[in-house]
């Protein structure tokens, strides 16, 4: 089955059209990140106007030479200035190529990154998930399509949010991420030590802002920013913050004892987070992040891959797709 992905929830506008849940046959996405980053983040009516310009011509390249059998569209969360484009989109393509629509979370369908180019080698179950992005940070059990439990989640910032902020601190621009990522490579990650925050014993939740805050308070004691300060800051700030996700994942891991693990979202594209949860997990379960770059930021391939999945599932239950959605 030919799944046509949509994907508007922030700044990317997406199409895709993947096979199966895995096979990808398309895969557009216009990024609209030089333009915030002139403002320093997103300003959902500027991006809610570059999606209405991009949408058409995204969508048409993706469906070129590959007609979809249905649709799959993020429904939330995001912007929801942004999430209309695409859902609108998705409606009338729907009437009028008479195709179903799939509404698809958009984290849950970050969650199918994994899948995306893993036809021959398909995740196994149960799978304890780490889902970090600019807006959300949680752990998920997996236990089969459909099956996803939350034993862990952030009580403020999200992961990528806090690189997002520090970045901004630091003056290293939008996004954030990368932006400490490529700093920290000439900095030294012991120069400060930074909270680490676990809350109570055992307790799976994420905290980011004490560290955010400890932060701050160091660069207002700074007379300028050096390029010195800001990479070993950054350094020391991502080390900080891998640390904590790591070790949550080993918590959970021994309680849930999980066939895999997985990283997904925006964060799971950072390399010192990946190798240091390959260095804790060892060979207590197989561990996994999407198989491209591409594939851990917004995108509409994970869109199609976690539609196909849930329509699988909803037709085997007869279900709730129907030929227009009701968003
Ligand atoms: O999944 P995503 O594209 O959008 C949301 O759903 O939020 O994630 C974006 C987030 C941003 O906060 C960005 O700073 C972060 O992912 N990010 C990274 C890296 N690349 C993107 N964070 C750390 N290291 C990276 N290499
Ligand atoms: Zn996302």
């Amino acid at each position: 089955m030919k799944i046509l992905g949509i994907e508007t929830s922030c700044d990317e506008t997406a199409c895709a059209v993947v096979e199966d849940g895995t096979r990808i046959l398309s895969d557009v996405i216009y990024s609209q990140v030089d333009l915030h980053a002139k403002t320093g983040g997103v300003v959902p009516e500027v991006a809610a106007r570059e999606h209405v310009l991009k949408m058409i011509p995204v969508l048409e390249e993706a469906i070129r030479d590959h007609a979809p059998d249905t649709i799959a569209v993020t429904k939330g969360p995001g912007l929801v200035s942004s999430l209309i484009i695409g859902t609108t989109t998705a409606s009338v393509f729907s009437m009028v190529q008479r195709l179903p629509i799939i509404p698809v979370n958009h984290i849950e369908a970050h969650i199918y990154g994994n899948w995306l180019g893993r036809e021959n080698d398909l995740p196994e179950f149960p799978i304890l998930i780490l889902t970090v992005s600019g807006g959300h940070n949680e752990l998920y059990l997996m236990r089969g399509h459909g099956d996803l439990e939350i034993v862990g989640e952030t009580r403020d910032d999200a992961a990528g949010e806090a690189f997002d902020k520090v970045a901004r601190l630091l003056e290293l621009g939008y996004p954030g991420g990368p932006a400490i990522a490529k700093a920290a490579i000439n900095g030294d990650l012991k120069k400060y030590d930074f909270p680490r925050s676990y809350l109570e014993k055992g307790s799976l939740d994420f905290s980011f802002s004490g560290l955010k805050t400890s932060v701050l308070d160091l660069v207002k004691k700074q007379d300028g920013l050096t390029p010195e300060f800001v990479n070993d800051c950054a350094a020391s700030f991502q080390e900080a913050v891998c640390e904590v996700l790591s070790d949550k994942v080993l918590t959970a891991i021994a309680k849930y004892n999980p066939k895999e693990v997985h990283l997904a979202g925006g964060v799971s594209a950072n390399l010192r987070l990946r190798e240091m949860m390959e260095e804790k997990i060892g060979g207590r379960a197989i561990f996994r992040y999407p198989k491209e770059l591409s594939y851990c930021t917004d995108n509409a391939a994970m869109v199609a891959a976690c539609g196909y999945y849930s329509y699988s599932k909803e037709k085997h239950k007869a279900s709730n797709v129907t030929p227009v959605a009701n968003f």
